[in-house]
């Protein structure tokens, strides 16, 4: 038996704006298993983000329920989600985060410091996965000075450093062309294949599923096999 790193069931999340209600989610449920790699498409709007945001624990359901590594999440408090976020989660965006102030080394090493490592053991870390997406040779630069390609692969790098168990990842190839977008693609096959880490991205681009072993489509609030 494989171990299911995350499940969602029967998950409901509406937003109430001015004017309506939205239901978003209607009962969504996922089961993930360590080291798969996971796409969910869907059009704009139709609740990528929102399913998203509920597997990292950015935002909790309206109802349902959500069990991470067999550990029900239920009247945990914001620092202790935030805790959660940290020792297992690994989270990549359209747009980068990175901070503009740091080089990229200190970038992918701060999540490391963070936790306690001491700095010099940090950077060797970030540097030793730099390497391993490839972008080692910029390690000394500002993420002004990169490309966007790079930036992209300096998030990830960022994310992946403490080797959490999950990386999740929203429409993170946005903002690339196709040549950096592939390249962001077979880093993201390398690090479910070589290392094992549970992959699940959301995307409208449809061209990409080939990258995943599962792909499931957000419609009317429901996951369907894609
Ligand atoms: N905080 C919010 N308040 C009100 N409506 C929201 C909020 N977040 C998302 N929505 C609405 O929920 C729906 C799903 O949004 P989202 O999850 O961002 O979809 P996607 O990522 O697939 O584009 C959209 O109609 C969006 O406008
Ligand atoms: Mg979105």
């Amino acid at each position: 038996m494989s171990e299911k790193i995350l499940i969602l069931e029967d998950i409901y999340k509406s937003y109430e704006t001015s004017v309506e209600t939205i239901h978003v989610l209607n009962g969504t449920s996922l089961e993930v298993e360590k080291g798969e790699s996971i796409i969910i498409t869907g059009p704009s709007g139709s609740g990528k983000s929102t399913l998203l945001h509920i597997a990292g624990l950015l935002d909790l359901p309206d109802r349902g329920s959500i069990y991470l590594k067999g550990k029900k999440i239920e009247n945990t408090s914001d620092a202790e989600l935030s805790n959660l976020r940290a020792k297992h989660m690994g989270f990549v965006f359209q747009f980068h985060h990175l901070l503009p102030d740091f080089s990229v080394e200190d970038n992918v090493a701060l999540p490391l410091i963070i936790r306690g490592e001491t700095p010099n053991k940090a950077r060797e870390k970030a540097r030793e996965m730099l390497a391993r997406l490839g972008v080692e040779k910029i390690y000394y630069k500002r993420p002004s000075e990169i490309s966007g390609g790079e930036q992209q692969r300096v998030a990830i790098a960022r994310a992946v450093v403490g080797t959490p168990d999950l990386l999740l990842l929203d429409e993170p190839t946005g903002n690339l062309d196709r040549e950096n977008t592939s390249q962001v693609m077979e880093i993201l096959r390398y690090l479910s294949h070589d290392l094992e880490i549970t992959v699940i991205m959301v995307t409208h681009n449809l061209n990409l599923t080939s990258y995943f072993r599962k792909h499931y489509n957000l419609e009317d609030g429901l996951l369907k096999p894609g």
